[in-house]
């Protein structure tokens, strides 16, 4: 089996290659190019993701093809303690526990400790757009990667002054270790990656040696730690506000820029959900099956292991195709179809299963849910420019636009309902 996530028919369209192999009957393949086992059933996927006796974290965040000597001399560097989505037992454990007591991940807790926040942003961010009355805009740059980076800064703690190369070192990562950078880049990545690492321990510094007590994530994980390396280290905390500041904004910016185009290349969704809030919800819930920001996520095999016909070796890593298991016949009706009124969309595995579940599923949600709500009633004429071609950053596990050329319009289409306030659309609704 064939994969070049990088280039061509799968950056362009990958649900082609999804319904190839949920078609063949073993649902497992080889890819040579990657050297990777490819995992595309929901079933067989939502194993790997939760048995971590099985598939684990280890190489997750490590990068997919081999690196050049230069670049690795300087990811060696990034001494970094695996927290979380690098984690395996017992260290994950422990670990997951701190960020379940430190960064909210209920319903209830996600209104109360980020609402406001989530607000203040999307507000600040959609009046600006509506300021642009008649002008062409890219719905990425200027509002689906700001919104939720800005969102993580103010959970964190970090200055605002400090979003352009935070931005730049997380697009930066997510290149290195899931893209296919030229040697040359690779270097250049993976010292941005260094700096990234040393400036989120400058940050855990300026807290431990500070005389103020301040209330932000990065204060309550070490609050939490109570000076004692056996619940958490300070490196860990570091570790933590390392991975938050990336997984963070990549994947609500992949969310809402999916939604984004969603909503809009079909313009009656976007007037409908403009005069109807309520439709929200089950719109993003669509939207993360349909188009998961991450598709593909890496694990690999502790032992042997056989899913159906196919035994893959210890050792192998493994892509879980998240995308494919969204659209498995065997859970979806009509997979292919793009439904915001399906009952099944809360099936779907876009954050995950098992002991890794996003931690940030609640907060992704409420920022989607609010962003578009507030967004389709302050521009309700919103459209796609004309001609506006789609494409993808070349990326084995995110899939991310390029940019989403829009016009501003705050004039509703004409037959357009007067818009609904409210309607709960902006509530987390547990699942989905
Ligand atoms: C649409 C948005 C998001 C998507 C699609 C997404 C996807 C995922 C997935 C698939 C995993 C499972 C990783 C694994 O099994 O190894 C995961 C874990 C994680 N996510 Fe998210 N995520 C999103 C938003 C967020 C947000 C907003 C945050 C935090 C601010 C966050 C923080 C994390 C962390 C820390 C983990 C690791 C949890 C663990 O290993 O215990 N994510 N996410």
């Amino acid at each position: 089996m064939r994969l070049n996530p990088f280039t061509g028919a799968y950056l362009n369209d990958p649900a082609t290659l999804w319904r190839r192999i949920l078609d063949d009957p073993d649902g497992v393949h080889y890819a040579e190019d990657l050297g990777v086992w490819l995992i595309s059933g929901h079933a067989d996927v939502r194993r790997a993701l939760g048995d971590v006796a099985t598939f684990a974290n280890a190489l997750t965040l490590a990068p997919v093809y081999e690196v050049c000597p230069e670049a690795m001399s300087v990811i060696t560097q990034i001494d970094a303690p695996p927290t979380t989505a690098a984690a395996d037992p017992p260290v994950h454990p422990r670990t997951r526990r701190a960020l379940r007591a430190t960064f909210a991940n209920t319903p209830e807790r996600v209104e109360a400790e980020y609402g406001a926040i989530v607000r203040r942003r999307v507000d600040q961010l959609v009046s600006r757009l509506a300021d642009r009355q008649g002008d062409q805009v890219d719905l990425v740059a200027d509002f689906a990667t700001e919104l939720p980076l800005l969102v993580v800064l103010d959970i964190l703690g970090v200055p605002d002054a400090d979003i352009a190369r935070i931005r730049r070192w997380a697009d930066g990562q997510i290149a290195l270790i899931w893209g296919q950078p030229d040697p040359a880049e690779q270097v250049r990545l993976a010292r941005g990656l260094l700096e990234f690492w040393h400036y989120c321990q400058d940050l855990v510094r300026q807290r431990v040696d500070g005389a103020h007590q301040r209330d932000d994530f990065i204060s309550r994980a070490l609050t939490y730690r109570d000076d004692d390396d056996a619940v958490l280290t300070v490196p860990e905390v570091a570790s933590l506000a390392f991975n938050l500041l990336v997984a963070g904004h990549e994947t609500t910016a992949g969310l809402l820029a999916h939604a984004l185009d969603q909503a809009l290349s079909t313009p009656q969704r976007w007037s409908a959900m403009a005069a109807d809030p309520g439709l929200v919800p089950a719109f993003v819930a669509e939207t993360l099956r349909f188009a998961p920001a991450i598709d593909g996520w890496l694990r690999v095999t502790r032992r042997e292991v056989t899913l159906g016909e196919v035994t893959i070796p210890a050792g192998a890593r493994c892509l879980l195709l998240i995308g494919a298991a969204n659209r498995d016949p065997a859970v979806f009706a009509h997979p292919d179809r793009f439904d915001p009124h399906r009952a099944d969309a809360g099936d779907h595995l876009s954050f995950g299963h098992g002991p890794h579940f996003c931690i940030g599923a609640g907060l992704a949600r409420l920022e989607a849910r609010v962003a578009l709500t507030r967004l389709a009633a302050a521009i309700p004429g919103l459209r796609l420019t004309p001609g506006h071609r789609r494409s993808y950053k070349p990326n084995v596990a995110f899939r991310a636009h390029h940019g989403l050329s829009a016009t501003i319009d705050i004039v509703a289409p004409a037959g357009l309902p007067a818009t609904r306030e409210g309607a709960g659309a902006e509530a987390y609704i547990g699942g989905q």
